[in-house]
């Protein structure tokens, strides 16, 4: 039997634990894309034939693969060629990314708190853990989907309350502390918790819904050594440590002191916003 979720205390939290039924589902299409580059035993024509089933991801990778970034000479037109020509780890980084930011952009612009910055801080971390879990020989497409998904809890809070998570950034940035602490602290919830309802709700994977739930090892809970938590813990520090704040910008941080490898990874985060919206990066669509 499911557990009953518990409610916490005091109305604002309630309010946004309620809010977080007010996010719209993960995609059908977004989910299928998350298993199939999950599974070791799918191959890249797997991948082809759920991209080819949803119009949207289709039009995005031959939108991609036909770009002045690729230079054809010719317009490619159907997906199996795409995903041949871009390469199964490029096609399948852009079809999740692209499967699930595509579908959570607020009309309104907020004050502080930037969808655009929240998806650059998530993305970095995706590539950030993907590259660690390469290292230590753990599941690589795994770690970069839970590094897309890690802060989804704090995006869901955002739509439940949108005044709130500004005044949450407004106090991060003036007290400069970890808008971590803060959204807790005035929110009466944090976004692991919120984040652990929705990975519960979507059904993720139960490494995934570790590393959405736990990767601030908060009250106690360090994430295991090794674990898909720990590897998003460790990318959401390196990534913050870039400037890639996660949901808002603060003039004169961003690259600040970045080695080659943080500005390598800088680079790849914009190229890959860039291909997924089709947009210069940072316009809102
Ligand atoms: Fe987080």
């Amino acid at each position: 039997m499911q557990p009953r979720e518990t409610e916490p205390h005091g109305k604002r939290a309630h309010d946004t634990f309620r809010a977080v039924g007010s996010l719209p589902p993960l995609p059908a299409v977004a989910l299928r894309v998350i298993r199939v580059a999950q599974d070791p035993k799918s191959s890249a024509s797997d991948l082809a034939m759920v991209l080819a089933a949803d119009p949207g991801l289709s039009a995005t990778l031959l939108r991609v693969v036909n770009s002045a970034a690729y230079r054809r000479t010719r317009e490619i037109t159907s997906v199996q060629e795409a995903l041949v020509l871009l390469g199964f780890i490029q096609a399948r980084n852009i079809a999740i990314s692209s499967a699930i930011t595509a579908h959570y952009r607020p009309d309104s612009l907020n004050a502080l708190f930037r969808i655009d910055a929240f998806w650059r801080h998530s993305l970095a971390v995706a590539f950030r853990a993907a590259e660690l879990a390469g290292r230590m020989r753990v599941d690589v497409p795994g770690a970069f989907t839970a590094g897309v998904l890690h802060n989804m809890g704090r995006l869901a809070m955002f739509f439940g309350d949108p005044a709130g998570m500004d005044q949450a950034v407004a106090e991060a940035m003036r007290r400069d502390a970890a808008l971590d602490d803060v959204e807790e602290e005035l929110l009466g919830i944090d976004h692991g918790e919120v984040g652990r309802l929705l990975a519960e709700r979507w059904r993720l994977p139960l490494e995934t819904r570790e590393a959405i739930a736990g990767h601030h090892g908060r009250g106690g809970r360090e994430p295991r050594e090794g674990s898909l938590a720990a590897l998003v813990a460790e990318a959401d520090r390196y990534c913050v440590g870039l400037g890639l704040l996660p949901g808002y910008v603060v003039p004169g941080r961003a690259a600040a002191g970045a080695d080659a490898a943080g500005l390598a990874l800088l680079n790849q985060v914009g190229r890959l916003m860039q291909l997924v919206s089709g947009e210069p990066v940072g316009v809102r669509g």
